[in-house]
């Protein structure tokens, strides 16, 4: 079975007016496999969201190899629409459609046949938990109703590779353990999940491996217990290994804190 990301040796470049064009992504070599959850740290700036346009095929690396569940973004972007699910850093939402409404639109625009779209809607609003929300516009909803209502477009379209650029941004504890909860169970489901974060808790908690990032570079991948098993633990503080934190400062030089 094929891969559900492989990048390799990706760069991508801005031009700049009067300079030299700016590496937001640099030799970055990314694989997800499915039915695991995969996690992309990196600080703000760091090349994630970059990262996700060249999976969707919204942009095109000046060199490297691109496969998403084993077909190149740009030539087949019909094909992966369909299988590949997006929730994007800004929530993408119409405010004036109530919760049902956003979905079933949705549904209506990825092609789920008319028959099914109500019951699909209604498992999806069920699934982030929005039932005694689900006629109200979207546009009163709080950020983390937003997030969950886009986390239940996403998964409405049961898609082969969840992409989540992240998801968990200004939600609160409670809603950030529900949508954790359901990614995990999409990747036990044998999807691919990639997901992207700066919350060190996010990535320890869901990633079957974390790949580092920084200035749009690789400086670490592995799961948690190999990343963690390579750094030495500092000596003032009583832990008996190292923790995500502390990988970050090593390879990073940056102190991140959640
Ligand atoms: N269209 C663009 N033109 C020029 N520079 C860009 C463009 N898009 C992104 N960049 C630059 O590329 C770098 C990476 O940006 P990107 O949005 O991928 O970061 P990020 O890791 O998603 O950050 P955040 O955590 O803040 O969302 C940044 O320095 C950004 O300014
Ligand atoms: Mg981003």
């Amino acid at each position: 079975m094929t891969a559900a990301i492989d990048l390799v040796g990706v760069d991508v470049e801005f031009k700049r007016r009067g300079r030299a064009p700016f590496h937001a992504l640099s030799d970055l070599t990314v694989r997800a496999e499915r039915g695991q959850v995969t996690c992309l740290l990196g600080p703000n700036g760091s090349g994630k969201t970059t990262l996700i346009n060249v999976l969707t095929g919204l942009l095109t690396p000046t060199v490297g190899e691109v496969k998403v569940l084993g077909l190149i973004p740009r030539q087949n972007r019909r094909e992966l629409l369909s299988r590949v699910a997006v929730v994007p850093q800004e929530t993408a939402l119409y405010p004036e459609l109530t919760a049902r409404e956003n979905l079933t639109f949705h549904a209506g625009y990825y092609g789920v046949p008319r028959d099914q779209q109500k019951r699909r809607v209604a498992e999806a609003i069920e699934l982030v938990q929005l039932q005694q929300r689900a006629d109200d516009r979207a546009g009163t909803f709080s950020g983390g109703m937003q997030r969950r209502l886009a986390l239940g477009k996403a998964l409405m379209m049961a898609p082969d590779l969840l992409v989540l650029d992240e998801p968990t941004l200004g939600v609160d504890v409670q809603s950030r353990e529900a949508i954790w909860a359901r990614i995990r169970e999409t990747a036990a489901e044998g999807r691919g999940v990639l997901l992207t974060t700066n919350y060190m808790e996010e990535a320890q908690r869901l990633g079957d491996r974390v790949i580092i990032i920084d200035r749009g570079r690789n400086v670490a991948a592995g799961t948690i217990d190999e990343l963690t098993a390579v750094v030495p633990e500092p000596e003032q503080v009583l832990r008996p290994q190292a923790s995500l934190q502390d990988v970050f400062l090593h390879y990073t030089g940056r102190d991140l804190r959640d």
